[in-house]
């Protein structure tokens, strides 16, 4: 299992740095090493130190996919390297809502994220109008399509099956839902890119996902791992949902 928290615009500085010395207590480091944690950027500094010294893995919720230069307010990836970052989220859907970001600006970072031997975490799922018209398997096929026009198959990345009507509503998806969403998106690696691949992709399932719903999603076919927002935010709950999925 992989469980990523994603702490969208939560938690300042020293609030992260409590949290992750708390995770360093409390969970074993077989276990960290599947944790990745996606903080505000502000953060990062602080918690450098932490992250060097403990087996979790960590990451940016956005870059801009550009070496350096005049891009104000926007996020280096080489300053992510060198502070040792393994992970970045694409596409997430708040990005895609509320900043403009399509399938194919994702295609771009991912591209440029793979140059930095960083890995993407691309995030996919339809919203509510799109599930009700029977249309979510073609929502998912394009945005793999395009999202992933550019990736090098030789280097590891993630998706993440987030369903828009999932995402901080409590309505959860079913285990049904989610097997269906997941074996179409392994479908469409093992068809399109290759079944080596398609096997050794991680398929993250993101929306709603709490220490009361996690052990049945856990249990779903092609459930690699969670992507976390809400309950990735209380440290209690965060850690119920791994003590509850870690086998
Ligand atoms: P949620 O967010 O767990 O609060 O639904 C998930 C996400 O946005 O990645």
């Amino acid at each position: 299992m992989i469980w990523a928290a994603n702490w969208k615009m939560n938690l300042a500085p020293k609030e992260s740095l409590a949290f992750l010395q708390t995770i360093n207590a409390k969970i074993d480091d077989s276990l960290q090493k599947q944790i990745i944690v996606f903080p505000q950027n502000y953060s990062l500094g602080l918690l450098e130190n932490i992250f060097t010294h403990s087996p979790m893995q960590w990451g940016a919720q956005n870059i801009h996919p550009e070496n350096d230069g005049a891009f104000t307010g926007e996020n280096s990836v080489e300053q992510l390297v060198k502070m040792g970052a393994q992970w970045v989220l694409v596409g997430h859907s708040e990005r895609r809502k509320f900043f403009q970001e399509t399938n194919e600006s994702c295609s771009v970072k991912i591209a440029f994220l793979q140059s930095k031997q960083i890995k993407p975490m691309y995030c996919v799922g339809e919203n509510i109008a799109e599930r009700e018209a029977g249309k979510t398997d073609l929502v998912l096929e394009e945005q793999l399509k395009v999202g992933l026009s550019k990736i090098d198959p030789q280097q590891s990345f993630s998706i993440a099956y987030e369903p828009v009507w999932a995402i901080g509503t409590g309505q959860v998806a079913s285990p049904e839902q989610v097997e269906e969403a997941h074996l179409c998106i392994r479908r469409f690696l093992a068809d399109n890119i290759s079944k080596e691949l398609a096997a050794n992709t991680p398929i993250l399932y993101g929306g709603s996902v709490k220490a009361k719903n996690c052990e049945d999603l856990a249990k779903v076919n092609h459930v690699d791992g969670f992507l976390i927002g809400g309950a990735s935010l209380d440290i209690d709950e965060f850690c119920q949902i791994i003590e509850q999925t870690k086998n």
